[in-house]
């Protein structure tokens, strides 16, 4: 049966509830109460695109996609708008018979129309969407650090540290993030339904979330209590801290690592360049328990997308992109500090790729050589290639901190 046998219609408010059920039946989760209506603040169900089998009336949903509009940083400090694919779910009794391929290209092709420079999502399994053009280009990191054992280099000043209340945090946490995002690209402006789901206690949560602030940072935490044969080994989950200022980063652990009943302070979105190992006497208290990708990037107009972002050093390369959707094409690009010129060329190119690898390496957080040594990019001029390897690395590890 051909993909085409599921005709793709956009969605409507009223298939929210079956949207849901598709999804929650492949991820494993129920949305109860208020939670269907509270997702309607994040996402638009009209930009859903729904696969359908059966006829006329009695149709059913077979598949799902949605977007979310999101917004980026970018190494040098800008930003650009990306739609992000999300909510993708194929009905268990239709996989694998080309129902993702429609749903996505339909979906790419409308955001080309719509002139997007890329399109970005974050994957269930590793192996699926580069077929797509995406490439993972953020990271970030699962640590533990054991307070017993950590103990900071220098003493900190942390009086400018307070416990703050959840209301405190709503004014001053969009000011930081904001602040945030000018120094590491990949971060996601947040609304403020998003805002909300950071701050506020979903109702079947146990522990109320707790907030460290800074006038320069922030720690998001949940108290997690346990005893160890009577003895305190309570566990601080960081949900988010972000930091502007080495100080700011300083004074909140200082005060995290004070909570001398807490054993263990933990959390899944680290970056993975965080100073916190240089701050300890015994960098090995850091233990980092896995570095996983989160958002990946599809490329959809070169020009726009290689003019938003600054590069390290000048270049100039003309890079063959493969793209099985779009279509080849060779680029002549000429970045810098401002940002880059970019035109379609016929001229031999230096550098040859698949499309998803310039959607890994556009936040800045890969290395080029490590493409090339791996067999996913081709070149010849050594030197070259070191120049654009460079001009690529952004100063700060990308980390896209909002899962969408
Ligand atoms: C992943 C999922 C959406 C795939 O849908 P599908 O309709 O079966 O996919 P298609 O038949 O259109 O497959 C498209 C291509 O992806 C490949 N593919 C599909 N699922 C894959 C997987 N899990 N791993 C690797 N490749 C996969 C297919 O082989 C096919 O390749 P080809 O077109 O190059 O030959 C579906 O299995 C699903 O709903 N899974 C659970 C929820 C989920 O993981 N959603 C993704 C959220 S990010």
């Amino acid at each position: 049966v051909s993909a085409s046998s599921y005709p793709i219609r956009p969605g409507t408010v009223a298939d929210l509830p079956e949207i849901a059920r598709q999804d929650g039946v492949q991820f494993g989760y129920e949305f109860r109460g208020r939670a269907l209506e509270d997702v309607l603040r994040i996402l638009d169900p009209e930009r859903f695109l729904i696969a359908t089998a059966g006829a006329p009336g009695s149709e059913r949903v077979v598949g799902v996609s949605g977007e979310y509009d999101l917004n980026f940083s970018l190494p040098g400090g800008g930003n650009i708008d990306m739609p992000a694919v999300t909510w993708v779910s194929v009905a268990p009794t239709h996989t694998r018979r080309g129902i993702l391929r429609s749903l996505l290209e339909t979906q790419l092709r409308r955001y080309i129309d719509e002139g997007a420079a890329a399109s970005t999502l974050t994957a269930s399994q590793g192996g699926i969407y580069e077929r797509f053009g995406f490439g993972a280009a953020t990271q970030i990191r699962e640590m533990a650090i054991s307070t017993h054992g950590a103990r900071l280099r220098r003493e900190v000043d942390a009086t400018g540290v307070w416990l703050g209340t959840a209301d405190e945090a709503r004014s001053l946490l969009p000011d930081v993030h904001e602040r945030w995002r000018t120094q590491v690209p990949g971060l996601v402006r947040r609304n403020a339904a998003r805002w909300d789901a950071v701050i506020d206690d979903p109702s079947d949560s146990g522990q109320r979330k707790m907030f460290l602030l800074h006038e320069d940072g922030y720690v998001v935490f949940r108290p997690e209590l346990h005893k160890d044969e009577g003895h305190p080994d309570s566990t601080l989950r960081i949900i988010e801290y972000a930091t502007t200022t080495p100080q700011a980063h300083a004074a909140l652990w200082q005060s995290m690592l004070s909570m001398e009943l807490y054993a263990w302070i933990e959390t899944e979105m680290a970056p993975i360049d965080d100073p916190i190992e240089h701050l300890l006497l015994d960098a090995r208290q850091v233990r980092t328990r896995s570095v996983a990708d989160l958002a990946w990037v599809r490329p959809l107009n070169i020009a726009a997308l290689l003019s938003a972002r600054s590069y390290a050093v000048e270049f100039e390369v003309v890079w063959e992109l493969r793209d099985s959707l779009l279509g080849d094409a060779r680029y002549r690009i000429k970045g810098g500090a401002e940002g880059a010129e970019v035109a379609r060329t016929d001229d031999s190119a230096d550098l040859s790729s698949d499309v998803s690898v310039l959607g890994a390496l556009y936040l800045g957080g890969h290395r080029l050589q490590s493409f090339l040594r791996g067999g996913r990019a081709e070149g010849g001029d050594e030197g070259l290639l070191r120049r654009v390897d460079r001009a690529l690395l952004a100063d700060r590890a990308p980390l896209a901190g909002t899962s969408f």
